[in-house]
């Protein structure tokens, strides 16, 4: 996955109603965590389940630049053997962690907190995205910025201290991937390392931790958390049974509602009530959206989820809602343009520095679809009428997979045809996207 490879545009119809069963790849959260922490354990770490995409992918060329042993052993079972904490070493060339966000700053976290130097790259997308947010903790915690892309961007080169410096940080934004890295570089510091986030985000870097034998309390603060890692455990390979993504799951969720005459049932897919924020969003707008046979799977709550074509209308979703939901803004969207009424999006100030400027993409989406919305403030207002929106458009993916997916699902309930320049990065998160919706009926032309 390449940002010089020559752009595939797919285009998606709308035809048959979508039927049948899906089940979304791994969770992508969780896939780069268990290959990060079966790194950073002693033993074998058995993964089941792991989300093939190009983003893990990536993460698991580092781990293993940084030492680990790691093994595939059929579709999503992969074996990590790890190196302990403190055991990391030197990588030979640079990490290029291509279009990954999180699997860039979870390794910078983890090179944060032991005496290797690292360099970190990643395609055109990443090289956009800020990095100042992690590197501002891990200066705190005694790594040296040894060279960085202006404004604090990769490439960039770290050297971390032989071992860090505990600290208690305030998180200014309310990201997961910052209180992870620096949760990841306490790992190797003598004492307790705190995070203080004032809204509460996904917490499986906590959990996981748990589960590889770290002892992590958690104190809940109204809307957010005080998260406290004791360093220098000795974490213990474990196994990982890795969930449905709720994230992949959604584009699915949301064609099915705006289909007519649409039932799909989308299998396995992780409930952390830190992650069903569009759950709850497309229920309060009418969803028809039944969850059944809640279980227990590798210590998440996962349901069936049974979503029949309905007559959305228009919510407003504040703000504190964003952590939960912050990837699913872009499908939301589209289910927002097949509603009735009016649907106002509060608060998307983080969609801004996402693989793309994600609020300006949506925008633009919706305006080449003849989707009547404004961008106000950080708001994002959408009007629908209920009816089938126009389409015809072209959308500008800007190395997105997401705005791939999300407008592909535009095309399936639009009038007429919706095209994407260029589809190649869904397999950074969900590589079986295409086969797995015309499995359910949905036309696309590539
Ligand atoms: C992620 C956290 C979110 C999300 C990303 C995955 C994670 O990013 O957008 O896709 O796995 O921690 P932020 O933490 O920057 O909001």
């Amino acid at each position: 996955m390449s940002h010089d490879s020559t752009p595939s545009p797919i285009t998606a119809q709308a035809g048959t109603a979508l039927r049948g069963r899906l089940r979304p790849p791994g969770d992508k959260s969780i896939s780069h965590r268990a290959i990060i922490l079966g790194l950073l354990s002693l033993g074998e770490t058995r993964i089941e389940g792991l989300l093939e995409g190009d983003d893990v992918l990536r993460t698991a060329a580092a781990a293993k630049a940084l030492g680990a042993g790691i093994d595939r052993d059929g579709e999503g079972r992969w074996r990590v053997r790890g190196v302990g904490v403190g055991g990391l070493s030197d990588p030979e060339g640079v990490l290029d962690f291509g279009n990954a966000g999180t699997g860039s700053r979870l390794m910078m976290g983890v090179v944060g907190g032991h005496p290797v130097t690292a360099t970190f790259d990643g395609d055109a997308s990443l090289r956009k995205r800020p990095m100042r947010r992690i590197l501002d903790p891990l200066v705190q915690m005694g790594v040296t910025v040894v060279q960085q892309a202006e404004g604090g961007r990769v490439p960039l080169t770290l050297r971390g201290p032989r071992e860090a410096v505990p600290i208690t940080y305030e998180s200014p934004v309310a990201s997961a991937q910052v209180k992870s890295a620096v949760l990841l570089a306490g790992l190797n510091a003598p004492g307790v390392t705190t995070v203080v986030e004032a809204a509460a985000t996904r917490d499986h870097t906590e959990r996981m931790l748990r589960l590889f034998g770290a002892d992590v309390q958690v104190e809940v603060l109204g809307h957010g958390r005080r998260v406290a890692l004791t360093g220098q455990p000795t974490l213990r390979a474990a196994e990982v049974v890795v969930p449905a993504d709720p994230s992949s799951a959604a584009f699915a969720m949301v064609a099915a509602l705006v289909v007519p005459g649409s039932e799909v049932v989308i299998e396995g897919v992780m409930m952390n009530p830190l992650r069903t924020g569009l759950l709850a969003t497309l229920l309060e707008m009418g969803g028809d959206i039944e969850r059944l046979n809640a279980r227990e799977e590798g210590g998440e709550t996962v349901a069936d989820l049974r979503v029949r074509h309905s007559r959305l209308k228009g919510v407003t979703v504040p703000p504190e809602r964003a952590p939960a939901m912050i990837d699913e803004y872009p499908v939301l969207a589209v289910a927002a343009a097949c509603a009735q009424g009016t649907t106002r999006m509060q608060g998307l100030h983080e969609l801004r520095v996402k693989e793309s400027d994600r609020l300006a993409a949506v925008a633009a989406g919706l305006k080449a679809n003849g989707v009547p919305h404004a961008v106000e403030g950080d708001d994002l207002v959408v009007h629908g009428d209920g009816a089938a929106p126009r389409g015809g458009g072209t959308v500008a993916t800007h190395l997105d997979h997401r705005i791939a997916m999300a407008f592909l699902v535009l095309g399936l309930a639009a009038r007429q045809p919706v095209t994407v320049d260029d589809g190649a990065m869904i397999a950074t998160s969900y590589p079986a996207f295409l086969a797995d919706m015309r499995a359910l009926g949905a036309a696309f032309r590539e």
